[in-house]
């Protein structure tokens, strides 16, 4: 009978149609083509009523099995293509663990941070606490109540930009200290203040507009000019080892009396002299004094009964003679390969 001939011809085509058929999209419409209404089952059945009962039942539990069959094969079908799929992204995804990895740009403290970091441990550990102020400072608290009126002639080793006739970028580190002491109202004290200051300088190898400052404070009863010497002296041993010395030198600052000038032993030649001390064998690092009556007096502290001294350090001083840095202009131009050999130093 033609029809059943024709139903067993259904599977070795679909058998077929399925070898070519590679994707998703093609295996639903192979599916329609023979599951829907107008596939060559649907066909047979459409013709049913001419045959006998007999006939109708054959057809009928035949093209049933038959239906089975397809399901199963488009359904082994899909399994295989979506396996073949994931095996594909799988493929194409793989990671190569034997790759080098991606190298990460690693930043750097800059030197000079370095410096005001190692700083801050060091008076920390000996009592002091960290105080800050503003870089847009007043006339007055930069230079009047440091003893610097106004048309004093050290005015004019610390020139700086105006904002106005009152306002200005501090030129020192110093104004944190009056800050302080009127904050205190006059208790004992001990500070270090660093930060950046500006002065009206033209940029070259040894000069910036910009730069930066650590002050100490330290006020109390019976301070002398012995405890400043101490101070310092932990500080150069620690910045630029043990076997260091200091020297002070009479000097003068408005805003300590008596002023020192204070130097530290050539690291190179040990006191000897050599190119690097200009033969002297000692080298410049900072200024300091016995705070001068007139400022305490000016920020609330009464002379005869407390005391004390003051220093500033510059930190680029520091920073270039521990580093061997022959221009302060490489801390403020940010080239990477300056920085980077900072990696290694500490
Ligand atoms: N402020 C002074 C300067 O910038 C340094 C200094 C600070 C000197 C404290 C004495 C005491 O030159």
């Amino acid at each position: 009978m033609d029809e059943l001939k024709e139903l067993d011809g259904i599977l070795e085509n679909l058998d077929e149609d399925l070898k070519n058929c590679n994707d998703i999209n093609q295996l639903a419409k192979t599916k329609a083509d023979y599951l829907g209404k107008k596939g060559p089952l649907a066909n047979v059945m459409a013709n049913m009523r001419n045959f006998s009962a007999e006939v109708k039942k054959e057809i009928g539990i035949r093209s049933n099995a038959i239906r089975k069959a397809i399901e199963e094969k488009i359904e082994e079908k899909r399994n295989n293509i979506e396996d073949a799929l994931i095996n594909a992204k799988l493929e194409s995804e793989k990671i190569d663990v034997t790759l080098p990895g991606v190298k990460f740009q690693t930043g750097v403290i800059h030197p000079l941070n370095q410096i005001v970091m190692d700083l801050e441990d060091l008076y920390i550990s000996m009592g002091y606490t960290v105080a800050t102020g503003p870089e847009i400072e007043t006339d007055e608290f930069c230079f009047e109540k440091l003893n610097l009126p106004k048309g004093h002639p050290a005015r004019d080793m610390q020139d700086t930009f105006y904002i106005n006739p009152e306002l200005l970028l501090r030129s020192q580190t110093s104004p944190v200290q009056a800050r302080k002491m009127l904050e205190e109202g006059g208790k004992p004290l001990k500070i270090i203040c660093p930060g950046k200051v500006y002065r009206r300088d033209a940029d070259d190898a040894t000069h910036s507009h910009q730069f930066m400052q650590c002050e100490g404070l330290v006020l109390g009863h019976d301070i002398t000019l012995a405890d400043l010497k101490g101070a310092l002296l932990e500080m150069a041993r620690k910045m630029f080892g043990k076997d260091r010395e200091i020297r002070l030198r009479p000097s003068f600052f408005p805003f300590t009396e008596p002023s020192v000038e204070v130097d530290v032993s050539c690291g190179m030649c040990h006191g000897k002299g050599c190119s690097t001390c200009k033969n002297s064998g000692w080298i410049e690092i900072l200024g300091a004094g016995m705070v001068n009556d007139n400022v305490l007096r000016m920020n609330g502290y009464d002379p005869n009964i407390i005391q004390g001294f003051a220093f500033g350090i510059g930190i680029e001083r520091l920073a270039m003679l521990k580093y061997n840095i022959d221009d302060i202009r490489n801390f403020y131009i940010n080239d990477v390969r300056f920085l980077e050999q900072f990696k290694e130093v500490k």
